[in-house]
């Protein structure tokens, strides 16, 4: 394994190296990328959620002057199918959901593209759909994985005898929203079409990893990955929706083949965010706690029920927490999909361990109360000393520094024990607890990166993403102390597949696998030009892989306090405070960023996030920012996040965890067991409107 990194900036509170560029503008996104005389692109989408298309009449968009193209399913260029049903935009005449792209207009200007969408006739012969949502599905069944590659179902000993002997017990059923990613910066394609250049086709893109959108692309358009580059310094936000190439990706390559020598804009609009870029399951999670008089669980189990599309499947794995959190000799998570007429879900921001989080944590709350203990002595309780899932010990833990630390900073020991005993005015006034945990998802040698020195100063190549997040300013301080000279000597360049390929701004796993590359890269090219280079001298290269003999992950312990109107029900957190176990942090200013900005998510997910699906229409009627709701400024007064000193020797050189994703797990249990103590009212389905306080859902079997 490669050997640890010494830092000297690398921990430091640099600031953002492309801070500067970003606010005087000069930091160019993909829209912004200058083509020469680009076109722009259109797109018409399905207004049923099932059916065929029959007839595609474009003459009136055709006649309007400045249309260069209009694509149909009928004559749009062919591509390779049958790798990914996502990707086979007007490849066929089927409609298998609402929203679908079924037409596009490619013309001279954005304004003529709408205009000429508009007048695009598109008959649609309909079917009957089903887009309901239920646990109580007959037809559900088990998909072979869960995202990207876990167990279906796990079982050890046998939880359901376990739960009828136990003295203590909870058997209730939770429920999370469908929620919809909306980074700031909607989607993005500009792509242009070289013809028999080296390179056949260019994307500049709003993507969090352009080397797997190149190779996903070569693929179904049938070219080697080298014949097409794809450039994103700068991206406005992704949180998973950017992480996979989706139907947009697609029709702007296409509309640039159609018009080959013009380069093709297409600007996803907020409302197009809602039906082809992804998005997060509902979940129905059905958890069953037990254990002794003490608190101490003898099993745990959580069976989920979650939707996919019916043309591609993508699983959610929300039971993975309830696998790994907790020691317990009987355990047991499945999963099963109910398969409807919608488009495909995708990864959005932790997917899996956010909703798989929210139930089980909540179940705790609800087990502390029925065992008479406090709800962070009940965890302290039940640290595992191997991972239950793997056996594996762990590289570190340290939720029980998390939970302790958190608890003193917060001021837990003031809490009251009972439920609805703080009243102030017209607030019931309560606060609440929960873990968190995020896997380290690191591939050794799934990077590489380049180191040239010229002029003086060197410069550093990986084809890494900054999402807003930090990772130009990071490798840089990486790569600054991996070849021991100043941050100001350092040029760092992403964003483009032209440099050493690099693995997506995903999994909380971007920076220390592309921070690795780096200071292998910076090493190898100090031992084979030493302390002194000359002009020109270049190397390129990875990291080691290495073998896992460990179970890695981040912890996090979340803390809220929550304020419930006495009249209305409305919901409002004033405080929140997670203490986090991440490794090394590379720069408390950017980590600091990412965790409010989960922890953010998190109450927004709480509180606000819900995507309200008609079922008679199979859409998502409040598709826009001020129907779907999210959190702002003025519903997240306090915001801590604070870490622990964490040295973990087994997580490679940076010693770093990842930090994307911990913030948002866990913080909508916190709250929601905040709530129940405010009011002694059990809330088990997100979000936490005022209707739900007052009418709660009432399902829960058991608990004794
Ligand atoms: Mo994150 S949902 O892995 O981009």
């Amino acid at each position: 394994m490669t050997e640890p990194l010494q830092p000297h900036v690398v921990g430091t509170d640099v600031e953002r190296v492309d801070a500067w560029a970003k606010v005087t503008g000069r930091a160019r996104y993909a829209y912004e990328q200058p083509v020469p005389e680009p076109a722009h692109l259109q797109v018409v989408r399905s207004t049923v959620a099932r059916g065929r298309v029959t007839e595609v009449d474009a003459r009136a968009a055709t006649a309007l002057d400045g249309v260069l193209t209009v694509l149909t399913p009928f004559n749009a260029p062919r591509l390779r199918t049958g790798h990914d049903a996502e990707l086979e935009v007007l490849q066929s005449d089927t409609v298998w959901f609402r929203g679908q792209i079924v037409a596009a207009v490619v013309a001279e200007t954005p304004e003529v593209a709408r205009q000429a969408a508009d007048l695009v006739r598109v008959e649609i012969e309909q079917r009957p759909h089903d887009v309901a949502f239920s646990a109580d599905r007959p037809d559900l069944y088990k998909p072979e994985v869960v995202n990207p590659n876990h167990p279906t179902d796990t079982v050890t000993g046998d939880p359901d005898t376990a739960f009828d002997a136990a003295s203590r017990a909870v058997d209730a059923t939770y429920t999370t929203a469908m929620n919809h990613n909306n980074p700031m910066e909607p989607h993005t394609t500009v792509a242009a079409w070289h013809g028999d250049d080296d390179v056949v086709l260019t994307l500049y893109d709003s993507t969090q990893g352009v080397h797997p959108l190149r190779d996903a692309m070569a693929a179904v358009f049938g070219l080697d990955p080298e014949q097409v580059r794809v450039v994103a310094p700068y991206v406005g936000g992704g949180f998973g929706s950017k992480g996979r190439p989706h139907a947009h990706d697609v029709i702007a390559a296409l509309a640039a083949q159609r018009v080959e020598g013009r380069a093709v804009k297409f600007a996803v609009t907020r409302q197009q965010m809602f039906s082809f870029v992804g998005y997060r399951t509902p979940t129905v999670q059905h958890v069953r706690l037990s254990a002794d008089v003490d608190g101490r669980l003898t099993g745990i189990s959580n069976d989920v029920v979650e939707l996919t599309s019916r043309f591609k499947e993508f699983a959610e794995q929300t039971g993975l927490p309830a696998r790994t959190m907790y020691a317990a000799e009987h355990r047991r998570t499945t999963h099963r999909l109910a398969a409807l007429d919608l488009p495909v879900p995708s990864w959005m921001r932790a997917p899996g361990e956010c909703p798989g989080m929210f139930a089980p944590e909540v179940a705790m709350d609800e087990l502390a109360e029925a065992c008479g203990l406090d709800p962070v002595e009940l965890r302290l309780r039940n640290e595992p000393e191997r991972d239950p899932d793997t056996g594996l010990p762990y590289s570190s833990r340290n939720l029980v520094a998390c939970l302790t630390e958190g608890a003193r900073r917060f001021g837990w020991e003031s809490r009251p024990r009972l439920p609805r005993a703080r009243r102030d005015g017209d607030w019931w006034v309560g606060t609440g607890v929960a873990s968190s945990t995020y896997p380290v998802l690191r591939r050794p040698g799934s990077a590489a990166a380049s180191v040239r020195y010229r002029d003086g100063r060197y410069e550093v190549g990986i084809g890494a993403a900054d999402l807003g997040t930090g990772a130009w300013t990071v490798l840089t301080q990486i790569a600054a102390d991996a070849l021991d000279v100043r941050l100001d000597e350092v040029d760092v360049r992403i964003g483009d597949t032209t440099l050493p390929r690099a693995p997506v701004a995903g999994g909380s796993s971007g920076t220390a696998n592309w921070g690795s590359a780096v200071v292998a890269a910076a090493r190898r090219f100090r031992e084979k030009y030493g302390a002194d280079p000359a002009d020109g001298d270049e190397y390129t290269g990875s990291d080691e892989c290495g073998r896992k003999r460990f179970a890695a992950a981040a912890y996090g312990a979340q803390f809220a306090e929550a304020h419930v109107n006495v009249h209305t029900g409305e919901v409002r957190v004033p405080r929140l405070l997670g203490v986090f176990a991440v490794g090394r942090v590379l720069n408390p200013r950017t980590a600091r960023s990412q965790l409010v900005g989960g922890m953010t998510m998190g109450l927004s997910m709480a509180l606000h996030e819900t995507s309200v699906l008609d079922e008679r229409l199979g859409f998502v009627v409040n598709h826009d920012l001020a129907e779907y709701h999210i959190a702002t400024c003025a519903d997240v007064p306090s915001v801590e996040a604070h870490w622990i000193d964490e040295h973990d020797p087994h997580l490679g050189p940076l010693g770093s965890k990842g930090i994307g994703e911990i913030g948002i797990v866990g913080t909508a249990a916190a709250i929601a067991n905040a709530v129940h103590h405010a009011t002694g009212i059990r809330v088990r389905d997100l979000p936490i409107t005022n209707d739900v306080v007052f009418e709660p859902n009432l399902t829960q079997g058991v608990i004794r």
